[in-house]
């Protein structure tokens, strides 16, 4: 699965546990029954019927060996209606003929999904059973199980019916048993009306006409699955149209998407993709493709971005589909995405985790070779080197604070759907595949690739824990005798799995040594979550001095500290950010990798710039190295034209720019920045004519980020190319020729430095807007004449304005913006007590987390400590005022200690040429 990960707020809760023992509360399946094979057949309704529901029938058997004797079934089953037959949810035969135990009584436990049966006598151990049951369920527009959806065709508004099962959604659809490693073989019937088409996971074998309950209706059935988990049921009626791989080719690819859409081309891109993905995954892994088609469908709703359901993947529309203005970096993120669900096809679907506490075995490696198969594929290298690996800094923030998790949990720790769901976050994505990385890069790439596909080839169809791929990497790395490790991959990788967080690598080139630390955020953070390795790793350190070729050394505890890398000229460590752990260095060093920068910085790597830059805001983010040595390390900038560093730099400095907002030091970053970014606009201006040209040109976000940051900096051709194209808009409101990659920036830009008559234009547009309606509310609050701002604030937050957004998600945005957060902050103070009757406890804590966030004089603190001294806040809403008070404390402290030296040192280097 692909999911778009959210930074969420984690709010504790307390989970009622259940003292019950009866095996129907506990939300694991005893061990006592193993399916083999299920036969379903499902009919979804698209109208509704005569109470105005849509709805699906169906009915199903499934096959199951008992491999210890019970008396008892249980079986997933949700919100599905059980017909009764003679008084009970289902009946039960032996698949040999003989007589199987008769049903006592039959139930459905809500809480756990369970249909439980209990019987007379015992299921008898090595005897296979048919469990037959028949039902009706919603068919919802809620993205899970069996779902509906809707899409316009022309002035049609359609219904189509489709799946999501992953993680626990399977039993919503038909009852089955629930968990990954209960795989079995699906036979699928799917009823639909006659003008519609059905898909599934097989290829589909026969569809008759017929007529059913006096409707006319199509019946389609499909190629049995492979043996394989419930999660990955796919089922889908829809009227849509496809395109496909030329005839002749081993495996059928198709790609479906909606009639009109298919017309235009839409799917092209797609196809083309989809079919050297395979391809490529195949010949790396060595190990074929198991199914004779793989679909590729865009849906118009998906909870997630896409899902690997064996044989045919679901896409939502925008994440599949390329129309011809598509740029090539949103082509990037389709051709990244059907990278990620087509190694899913090995990685998950073939070889799946046992249990979902071993999540990163499907998402790790999937996130991995989607960026291996993606710079493999792409022709220019440049690529390949730096954009595909930057999700690695994902990560790195999320596993540095003191409540993260370990890659791996104990499969005791994960039961119920919703802690199942909880998982599916940036470490397991991420994090997953930055430690694949490096274990490849170790292990050298054959090694890898070899032991994976035994892997492979030995778990096909079935389960694994860690343990099992490391013992086929050992196996592979036992028959490399050149290859030296300091210990088994098993005690490698356990600490980099089973332990969260990770280190910062120090290195004092004055006395050669090297250290490990664990790196976390947040000076007073305590890490509660004990690990056996005492939060030590086996680290791959490697290094260059001054461009040698490279040096290696395995630093394996906190005590183990080497001398290898005395140096007196610069030295840069975790060469190509191959290792997922930072790196820091003495004074002296900084200063030369600085000064090298300058000088010459294509010395340097670009992922290591883009390293070096992260790693000394983040390390002065928490006063590790001064503020001001990592402003040395930006020197460089102006000469800069890469992507990783300059994004990477823009979103710390800009971070700054906020954080300083209301001292002295803003006018003089302003104008250090702004020397720093404007080659780069000049640069980019040239080669874009005067920038009409960059939809053509291959880094949109780049060139977006260079304009933004430019234009926030005050940098003058920036604004005055942004007046000119509003101007331009304001004489002919129909015609906006405004890129929309830089509407953002531009309206900003020109009500900050326009007067009532941009405010009201913007006002006007984004009463009305669709598209364009978050780039026209950001660009109110640009204003900087306090009475439009005040305007700005009343008519956000009027619900008859406008768009029809939540209260809750209006004062939220508004709350995060530079210019109106003081005004929100004010009207929270003012309208407390209202605030506090309408909302839910969830609501509350996060507005005062958002709105608190950039205060930083003592003047706020102390507003802030009256303001709660004043009410009388409790629970969720008490911690989080509290919080807001500790960080502004520190914000003060900071903000005292450091404005000083930054003002004189920002202001030296701006006049500097
Ligand atoms: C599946 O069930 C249908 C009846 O619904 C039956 O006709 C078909 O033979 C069954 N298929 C298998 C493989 O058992
Ligand atoms: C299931 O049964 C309940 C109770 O009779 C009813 O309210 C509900 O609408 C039914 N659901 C479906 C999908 O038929
Ligand atoms: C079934 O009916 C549809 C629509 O009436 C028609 O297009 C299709 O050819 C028919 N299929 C068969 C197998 O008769
Ligand atoms: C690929 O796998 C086949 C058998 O599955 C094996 O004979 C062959 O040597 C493998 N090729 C490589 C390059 O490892
Ligand atoms: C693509 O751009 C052309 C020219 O700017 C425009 O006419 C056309 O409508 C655009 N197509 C889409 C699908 O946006
Ligand atoms: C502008 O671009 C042209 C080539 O596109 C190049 O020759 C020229 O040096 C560039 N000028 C500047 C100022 O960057
Ligand atoms: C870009 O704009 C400048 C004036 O700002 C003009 O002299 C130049 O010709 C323009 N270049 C292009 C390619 O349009
Ligand atoms: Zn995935």
């Amino acid at each position: 699965m692909a999911t778009t990960i959210a930074i969420t707020i984690i709010l504790s809760v307390a989970i009622l546990t259940t003292t019950s023992n009866e095996p129907w509360d506990k939300y694991r399946l005893p061990d006592t029954l193993k399916p083999s094979k299920y036969n379903v057949t499902l009919w979804p309704r698209l109208e509704k019927d005569d109470h105005g529901m849509y709805v699906f029938t169906g009915h199903s058997t499934v096959d199951f060996e008992c491999v210890k004797e019970t008396d008892m079934i249980l079986i997933h089953s949700n919100k599905l209606n059980l017909t009764k037959f003679n008084g009970h949810h289902a009946t039960l035969t032996r698949l040999d003929g003989a007589a199987a135990p008769a049903i006592k009584t039959t139930w459905l436990q809500e809480t756990t999904h369970y249909l439980v049966i209990q019987l007379n006598g015992k299921l008898v151990q090595g005897n296979f059973y048919q469990l037959n049951t028949r039902f009706q369920g919603e068919l919802a527009d809620d993205m899970t199980g069996f779902y509906r959806s809707h899409y316009t065709e022309g002035a049609e508004t359609k219904v189509l019916a489709t799946t999501q099962m992953e993680p626990t959604d399977a039993r919503k659809a038909f009852p089955c048993f629930d968990e990954p490693a209960l795989k079995a073989v699906f036979h699928m019937t799917l009823i639909h009306n006659r003008n519609t088409v059905a898909l599934a996971n097989g290829m589909e074998t026969e569809t008759v006409n017929t007529t059913m309950e006096g409707v006319e209706v199509s019946i389609t059935t499909f190629e049995p699955t492979p043996i394989m988990s419930t999660y990955l049921v796919v089922l889908v009626v829809c009227e849509f149209d496809y395109i496909r791989s030329p005839e002749g080719g081993k495996v059928l690819v198709r790609v479906w998407a909606g009639r009109q859409a298919i017309a235009e081309g839409q799917g092209d891109f797609a196809l083309e993709k989809a079919g050297s993905f395979l391809e490529f995954f195949e010949r790396y892994l060595n190990v074929t493709y198991r199914l004779k088609k793989l679909d590729h469908i865009a849906l118009p709703d998906l909870g997630p971005l896409a899902m690997e359901n064996w044989g045919m993947i679901t896409y939502t529309e925008k994440d599949l589909l390329c129309h011809q203005n598509q740029t090539e970096e949103e082509r990037h993120s389709v051709a990244k995405l059907i990278a990620h669900e087509v190694a899913h096809m090995w990685f998950g679907n073939l070889v799946t985790m046992k249990w979902w506490n071993d999540l990163w075995l499907n998402e790790g490696f999937a996130t991995y070779f989607s960026c291996l198969g993606f710079a493999a594929l792409e022709p220019d290298g440049k690529l390949t080197n730096q954009r595909v690996w930057n999700s690695i800094w994902g990560a790195f923030s999320v596993d540095a604070v003191a409540h993260s998790h370990p890659l791996s949990f104990t499969e005791e720790s994960m039961n119920t759907p919703a802690e199942i769901n909880k998982i599916f976050d940036s470490i397991t994505y991420n994090k997953g595949a930055s430690v694949l990385r490096m274990l490849s890069e170790f292990l050298t790439e054959p090694v890898f690739s070899k032991g994976l596909s035994n892997y492979l080839n030995e778990f096909a169809y079935k389960n694994t824990v860690s343990t099992d791929l490391w013992k086929h990497l050992q196996a592979e790395v036992d028959r490399t005798p050149t290859l030296q490790l300091p210990d088994t991959i098993e005690v490698i990788m356990n600490r980099w799995i089973l332990q969260m967080g990770f280190p910062v690598i120090t290195i004092d080139t004055t006395t050669g040594t090297i250290r490990q630390k664990h790196f976390l955020t947040g000076l007073e953070s305590v890490v509660d979550r004990p690990s056996i390795y005492n939060y030590e790793w086996f680290v791959p350190v490697t290094w260059t001095k001054h461009g040698a070729p490279q040096d290696r050394k395995w630093l394996l505890s906190q005590s183990d500290v080497h001398k290898p890398t005395k140096t007196a000229e610069w030295m840069l460590a975790n060469l190509n950010m191959v290792g997922f752990y930072r790196v820091n260095y003495d004074q002296g060093n900084w200063e030369r990798l600085s000064a090298q920068l300058i000088r010459d910085h294509k010395a340097i790597p670009p992922l290591n710039r883009a390293q070096i830059v992260d790693d000394v805001f983040s390390f002065a983010k928490e006063n590790i190295i001064d503020m001001v040595l990592a402003l040395k390390t930006t020197r460089y900038l102006s000469k800069e034209t890469e992507y990783t560093p300059w994004v990477l730099a823009h979103n710390h400095l800009r971070h700054y720019l906020k954080k300083f907002r209301h001292t002295k030091v803003y006018g003089a970053m302003q104008r250090y920045l702004r020397k720093q970014v404007e080659p780069l606009f000049l640069h980019f201006k040239n080669i874009t004519a005067n920038w009409t040209k960059i939809r053509d040109g291959r880094y949109d976000r780049f060139h977006m980020t260079a304009f933004t940051f430019a234009c926030e900096t005050g940098v003058d051709s920036c604004m005055d190319l942004s007046r000119d194209w509003f101007n331009s808009w304001m004489n002919n409101p129909q015609d906006n020729v405004i890129l929309p990659n830089l509407r953002h920036t531009v309206y900003c830009c020109a009500v900050a430095t326009g007067g009532v008559q941009e405010w009201d234009f913007v006002w006007q547009m984004f009463k009305n807007a669709t598209d364009d309606a978050r780039h026209l509310h950001y660009a109110l609050s640009c204003t900087k004449d306090p009475q439009l701002l005040k305007r700005s604030l009343q008519y956000l937050l009027d619900p008859t304005m406008g768009h029809n957004i939540s209260f809750e998600r209006r004062i939220m945005e508004t709350a995060d913006l530079d210019n109106l957060q003081p005004l929100v902050w004010n009207y929270i103070r003012d309208n407390w007590s209202v605030l506090n009757d309408d909302h839910n406890s969830e609501f509350l804590p996060k507005l005062i987390t958002v709105v608190t966030e950039r205060l930083s004089t003592e003047f706020d603190l102390k507003q802030l400590v009256d303001f709660k001294a004043a009410h009388t806040a409790t629970g969720s809403v008490a911690k989080a005022l509290d919080q807001a008070i500790e960080r502004t404390k520190a914000n003060v402290k900071w903000t005292e200690e450091n404005q000083e030296r930054l003002f004189q040192w920002l202001t030296s280097a701006a006049r500097q040429q």
